[in-house]
C-alpha cells in the first residue's frame, strides 16, 4: 500500500504516547427544565486541545465509540488554526505556536497540518469500537492527503465510502468551476461488520410518492413491483401459468422468468398481495406497501435538498441564538450529522466529536434521541473558549427549547457535564502527580494492567483496599499511600483476603515503593513486583 510522507511526520508518528496523561477535570452538569425529557443524559463537552482529551478518555472508552464524527480544520488558509502540539523536535519546535495561514506565506502549511491529524486521528482509531465506524468532513484539497494517512491507519480495505455532500445549491461565480461539494469519508476496522449493522435511510415524500393507493385498499399506499425476471439463474419452479382473475392467462415471455416460485405466488395471492390491474386482466405485480418499507441503501450522493447545506447551517445557528451566535467558522447542518447518525448509530451508541465547534454533533444526537425514544451519548471535544459560550450554551438551548412564536422548538430533554481537560498524571520529573488524588491513579493503573473498566474493584472489595482486581491471570494490587513509603513484605501479603476469592489467583502484580522480598521467593509465589512510579505505563 503506498504511504504518504510529509516533513515532520517520523515525529509524530509515536507523539500520542508522548502526550501527557490528564485528567478530565468536571465543572458543572445540567439537565434539562422539568417537563422535557430526560432520555439523553451522561454526555460529555470537554474544553481542551482535543489531543489530551481525547488521550484522557482512553481509560474509559478504548473500542467502546460506536460513531465518531469529525470536522477539523480543513487547512485551506484561511482558517488561521495554531499548530501547538508540543513534539519534541528542533524543526517542529520552531512551527509551534505559529499561526498556519495562506499557502504562499507559509510553505509547510500541509506539514504542519499532518503533524497536527495524525496523532488525534491514532487515538480516535484506538477510542473506535471494531464494528463502529468513524465519519470525517473534509473539502477536495485536503481529501487527497487525509485518505492515505486513513487508509495508513485503519489499513488497506476500510474505506466504505466517500460520500459527496453537495454543500450549495446556488452557483459559485467565482472560480474555473464553481465549487459546490464537500466529502464525507467513512472508515470501519470491520468493513463487514458495519455493513450488516448500518441503517437504511427512511424514504422521503419524494421518494414515497410512487406509492399510492388507487383501489383504497385499507392497508394504506402501496406500490406494484413487477414479478418478472431475467431467466439467467431460474429454476424450474419460476415457470409457470398465472390465471387473472378476469381468466386470462399469463406466462413469462422468452428470457424471462417469474420472480418468484409458484408456491410463493400462491401465498402472496391468498393474502391478497398480487395486483391484476384494474379491471382484473392485466400482467400479475406484488404489492408492497409503503408501511412494510424498511428504506433505503444509503449511497454517496448527498444532495443538500435531503440534508441540509451550509445557509441552512447558519440559519439552525441564528434561530437557536436568537441572532448572531459569534461562532465564524462555518457549522454543518443540523440535518447532515442526523443523516450520519441515522445510518451509523443504534439507539444506545455512544458518538465522539473531537472539532466540536458550534455543538452540531451533539445537537442531532438529542434530536434523534428524542425522535425515537433513543438513548445515544455524545462527547465532545472544543479547544476555543467559546466552549462555554457557543457550544454548550447552544446544547442547552437545544435541551429546553428555544425560538418564539410560530418557531419555538420544543426542548429535547437531556443533559450533559462540562468538563476543562485538567492536571497531568504524572509531573515533568516522572514522579506521581499526587495531587489528582489516589482514586484517578488506581484507575489509571487498572487501565495499563489491563483490567476492564467493568471489572474494576473499589477500595471496599473483598480482597484488600489495596487490589485494583483481576485480569484473566493475575490479581492486581496498588500499594500506595500518598503520605508514606509503602514496602512489599510478608505482612503485607499476610493483609491480602485470597480465601475471599473463588479461586487463588495464578499470578499476582503488586506495586508499592519498594519491596523487601527476594527474587526466588517472588517467583516461587507467582508475584510481579512494580516499582511506583517507574513501572507504571506510559501510554
Ligand atoms: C470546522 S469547525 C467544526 C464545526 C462543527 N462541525 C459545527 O457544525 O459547528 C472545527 C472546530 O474544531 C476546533 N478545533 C480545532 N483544533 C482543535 C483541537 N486541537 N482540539 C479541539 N478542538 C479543535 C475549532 O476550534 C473549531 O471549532
Amino acid at each position: 500500500m503506498p504511504t504518504l510522507h510529509w516533513v515532520g511526520k517520523n515525529k509524530v508518528v509515536n507523539h500520542h504516547h508522548e502526550v501527557p496523561f490528564r485528567l478530565l477535570d468536571k465543572q458543572y452538569s445540567f439537565t434539562a427544565n422539568k417537563g422535557t425529557p430526560a432520555n439523553s443524559t451522561n454526555n460529555k463537552i470537554i474544553h481542551g486541545d482535543n489531543l489530551e482529551a481525547l488521550k484522557s478518555l482512553l481509560p474509559e472508552f478504548e473500542g467502546k465509540v460506536n460513531c465518531i464524527y469529525i470536522d477539523p480544520p480543513y487547512n485551506t488558509g484561511n482558517e488561521g488554526w495554531v499548530y501547538n502540539d508540543n513534539v519534541n523536535d528542533p524543526k517542529i519546535k520552531k512551527w509551534l505556536g505559529q499561526v498556519v495561514g495562506k499557502e504562499g506565506e507559509d510553505l509547510s502549511r500541509h506539514d504542519k497540518w499532518l503533524c497536527m491529524m495524525y496523532p488525534r486521528l491514532k487515538l480516535l482509531h484506538r477510542l473506535l469500537a471494531d464494528e463502529g465506524s468513524m465519519w470525517i468532513s473534509i473539502d477536495d484539497a485536503a481529501v487527497t492527503l487525509l485518505r492515505p494517512v486513513m487508509d495508513e491507519i485503519f489499513g488497506a480495505g476500510k474505506l466504505i465510502a466517500s460520500n459527496v455532500w453537495q454543500k450549495r445549491y446556488s452557483r459559485e461565480n467565482r472560480e474555473a468551476i464553481g465549487d459546490v461539494h464537500e466529502y464525507i469519508l467513512v472508515y470501519s476496522k470491520t468493513p463487514a461488520a458495519f455493513k450488516l449493522s448500518r441503517n437504511k435511510i427512511p424514504i422521503d415524500e419524494k421518494q414515497a410518492k410512487v406509492y399510492r393507493n388507487p383501489n383504497n385498499d385499507p392497508k394504506g399506499r402501496w406500490r406494484p413491483i413487477p414479478m418478472t425476471a431475467q431467466a439467467g439463474h431460474a429454476t424450474a419452479d419460476q415457470f409457470y401459468e398465472i390465471i387473472s382473475p378476469s381468466g386470462k392467462k399469463f406466462k413469462p415471455s422468452e428470457g424471462r422468468c417469474w420472480g418468484i416460485s409458484e408456491a410463493t405466488f400462491k401465498t402472496l395471492l391468498s393474502e391478497g398481495r398480487i395486483y391484476f390491474g384494474k379491471k382484473g386482466n392485466s400482467q400479475p405485480n406484488i404489492i408492497r406497501y409503503l408501511s412494510e418499507v424498511e428504506g433505503v441503501v444509503p449511497w454517496t450522493w448527498w444532495p443538500h435538498e435531503e440534508v441540509g447545506n451550509t445557509d441552512e447551517a447558519t440559519k439552525d445557528l441564528m434561530a437557536i441564538f436568537g441572532g448572531a451566535s459569534g461562532f465564524d467558522t462555518t457549522p454543518k447542518p443540523v440535518r447532515l450529522i442526523e443523516r450520519v447518525l441515522q445510518i451509523c448509530s443504534q439507539r444506545n451508541s455512544l458518538i465522539l466529536d473531537s472539532f466540536g465547534g458550534s455543538g452540531t454533533t451533539a445537537h442531532a444526537v438529542l434530536k434523534l434521541n428524542a425522535q425515537d425514544g433513543g438513548n445515544r451519548r455524545f462527547i465532545l471535544c472544543e479547544m476555543m473558549d467559546y466552549a462555554e459560550t457557543i457550544t454548550a450554551e447552544r446544547i442547552r438551548r437545544v435541551i429546553d427549547g428555544y425560538g418564539e412564536g410560530n418557531k419555538v422548538v420544543a426542548g429535547t430533554g437531556g443533559g450533559f457535564d462540562f468538563f476543562k481537560v485538567g492536571e497531568a498524571l504524572f509531573k515533568e520529573d516522572k514522579n506521581l502527580n499526587e495531587e489528582v488524588g489516589a482514586e484517578a491513579i488506581r484507575g489509571y493503573v487498572a487501565y495499563t494492567e489491563n483490567i476492564p473498566t467493568e471489572k474494576r474493584w473499589d477500595t471496599e472489595n473483598a480482597v484488600s483496599p489495596y487490589a485494583l482486581g483481576s485480569t484473566d491471570t493475575a490479581l492486581c494490587v496498588f500499594y500506595y499511600e500518598k503520605d508514606r513509603v509503602t514496602t512489599l513484605d510478608i505482612d503485607f501479603l499476610g493483609q491480602l483476603k485470597i480465601k475471599n476469592l473463588p479461586s487463588r489467583p495464578e499470578q499476582f502484580v503488586i506495586y508499592a515503593d519498594k519491596c523487601a522480598l527476594d527474587k526466588d521467593f517472588l517467583y516461587k509465589h507467582g508475584i510481579t513486583f512494580k516499582r511506583i512510579p517507574r513501572d507504571i505505563t506510559r501510554f
